[in-house]
């Protein structure tokens, strides 16, 4: 029987015999003594083996190679002097090996090396294809226990101090209008019609409120096929929650302390309460993002007041079109960020443009407080104007204003991703920073160029502010997302519950009563037979994880990831089926591939 794990031993257990199992990490031969680091998903410890102390052992020892599978049992033994390891936990320890059992050997050549001691570089896809022999080195096993910590964390709160209840809901389903592709699958029982994988289980969850199960929550896995990124999968989980009979302000405070206890248990972090809060418009306004970084300044500056009338055009005609002139104003900016950067072919210019921006103009205030820019520009300022711009972006000597114009939601584009690149580039990021933040009020609706109609920025069952019932279009939703150093953590919102106002939803949203009825029937009825107020929140959990882990890519928090292709390289799904199968679903595939 096992009676510790490799990494748990410490001086206290110096004298006891113990038995461990797990992996030879790597063995060293050092003139006659073996010495085997010892692994399991704790970490690693040192056994020896030694033809005097320990000659049972020791013919077997030296047999030993990587990541042999093996048991044994031994004395702890407090370490020389000289080879005490403090980079380790149990570095003051090691097992004089008085028996080992070979449990299992490895047969083929491994595909890289597991031991971690000499470094940690091994390519990705190799990674992801033998995605088991990756859990078991350092990194992927701590954020996995990580991980698993977290959902510990937010099962205890909820269900022990809050009273929520964890309920399944299906997996095959039908669409759930969150905005992404759907992935779909056949039905063979009822052919020729299809279930969809949930986006999120926002409809049940909400029906689940007319059932009178008041405080919900799941670990719940959402299906999203939509274009990935380092924070996104097409298969992530969710914290999902709902509740019913409370307030915005209530809804918030539950979950800041949730958030407060989750930081508390995994991180031993007390985080500060209640969060800061910004409107959506305001976050918009000074960052230019929904989900603003503000761990550093860098704050954006509109000037369109200022240059409505500017004699350059491209400033003047931004305002006169209905958008904006903003400025990134950079402290020291002259200093790193040369004009081959910023103009056509540099790497910010480029930056800038695939925001969406067709030029990146800008000003530079020299030594002596004057400035400089390009001809169209400076003929074309005046002296009140230039005072101004200078006082409201608090530009020295040193500064290099950036100038976004053009349509408000491409300037903001275009300036977020400058504001962050320079923060990156200039330092400005402490990394032990932990900025939590509320976003509110976000609108209902955004306009959608391609279809040419209105969206629900957030879902369709978002309740607008009741102070903004007159003009549904404009309206603000009573929605909040949760922002952690400039990712999106959470989001959710008060829901509707009246039908006559859901039904207003979708018309403004372009959806005639029958379309409304064959999609969300079952809902809108439901809403007929007593339905609470509710609202609720649902948080990426990978999100959390990976930034909880200061990881970059929420795979690295994933036990099975896909690609960025959306492919499991481990095992290689998704894979052709049967003809067979194809044929009793009715299903063929159009697809022609390129010969
Ligand atoms: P939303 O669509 O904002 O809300 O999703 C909630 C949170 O889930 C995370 N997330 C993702 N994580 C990884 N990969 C993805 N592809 C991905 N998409 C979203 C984000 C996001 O904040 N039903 C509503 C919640 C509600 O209103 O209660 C919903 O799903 O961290």
């Amino acid at each position: 029987m096992r009676t510790y794990y490799c990494g748990e031993l410490r001086k206290e257990q110096i004298g006891e015999t113990v038995t461990l199992y797990g992996w030879v990490d790597r063995r060293r031969d050092h003139g006659g003594v073996i010495f085997i680091d010892l692994r399991d998903r704790t970490g690693i410890v040192q056994i020896v083996s030694d033809p005097q102390r320990t000659p049972d052992s020791y013919e077997l020892a030296n047999t030993l190679r990587n990541e042999y599978v093996v048991e044994i049992t031994g004395r702890v033994t407090q370490r020389p002097e000289e080879s005490l390891n403090p980079r380790i936990p149990t570095g003051e320890v090691e097992i004089y090996a008085d028996k080992i059992k070979l449990l299992n050997s490895v047969r083929k050549q491994l595909p890289f090396q597991v031991s971690t001691a000499d470094g940690d570089q091994v390519r990705e896809d190799l990674r992801l294809k033998y995605r088991y022999l990756d859990l078991r080195r350092d990194r992927m096993a701590h954020n996995l226990q990580l991980r698993h910590q977290v959902v510990k964390a937010m099962r205890r709160y909820l269900e022990d101090v809050e009273g929520f209840m964890e309920i399944e809901t299906p997996v095959l389903t039908r669409s759930t209008p969150e905005g992404a592709r759907d992935y779909i699958l056949p039905s063979r029982v009822n052919l020729g019609e299809w279930f969809a994988l949930p986006q999120s289980p926002q409809l049940f969850k909400q029906l689940l409120m007319v059932s009178g199960f008041d405080r919900y929550y799941q670990i719940a896995h959402c299906f999203r096929d939509e274009d990935l990124r380092a924070d996104r999968q097409p298969e992530f989980t969710q914290l999902d929650m709902e509740m019913s009979f409370m307030s915005q302000e209530e809804i918030i405070e539950l979950n800041e302390k949730l958030v407060g206890y989750i930081f508390k248990t995994v991180k031993g972090i007390e985080i500060q309460l209640p969060f800061p809060r910004l409107t959506y418009a305001e976050a918009m306004e000074r960052y230019g993002s929904d989900k603003p970084d503000t761990r550093y300044g860098l704050e954006l500056v509109n000037v369109s007041d200022v240059l409505k009338d500017s004699g350059f055009k491209v400033f003047r005609e931004a305002v006169a079109n209905g958008g904006i002139v903003k400025i990134l104003p950079i402290p020291n900016g002259n200093d790193l960020i040369s004009n081959v950067r910023i103009k056509p072919g540099g790497d910010l210019f480029k930056e800038a443009s695939e925001a969406g921006a067709k030029g990146l103009a800008y000003i530079r205030v020299r030594d002596d407080g004057e400035i400089d820019t390009i001809g169209a520009i400076k003929d074309n300022l005046t002296a009140e104007q230039k005072q101004e711009i200078l006082r409201r972006t608090d530009a020295k000597p040193g500064h290099l204003l950036l100038f976004g114009a053009g349509d408000a939601a491409t300037v903001n584009k275009t300036l977020d991703r400058l504001r962050q690149v320079t923060a990156r580039e200039f330092g400005l990021i402490d990394p032990e920073k932990i900025n939590l933040l509320w976003v509110t009020d976000f609108p209902m609706f955004e306009w959608n160029a391609q279809e040419k109609r209105l969206e629900a920025l957030h879902h369709p069952f978002t309740a607008p502010n009741p102070d903004d019932l007159s003009d549904l279009k404009t309206a603000r939703a009573q929605a909040y997302d949760l922002v952690f150093n400039g990712f999106e953590v959470g989001g959710g919102s008060l829901r509707i519950y009246q039908p006559e106002l859901q039904q207003q939803v979708f018309e403004t949203i372009g959806f005639s009563p029958e379309e409304a009825h064959n999609k969300f029937g079952f809902l809108l009825e439901a809403f007929e037979y007593g339905t609470p107020p509710h609202g609720g929140i649902a948080y990426g959990l990978d999100r959390l994880v990976m930034l909880l882990a200061g990881e970059e890519s929420i795979r690295d928090v994933i036990a099975f990831p896909k690609t960025q292709q959306a492919r499991c390289l481990l095992t290689d799904a998704p894979s052709q089926v049967d003809a067979k199968q194809l044929k009793e679903l009715h299903v063929a595939s159009t697809y022609k591939p390129k010969s």
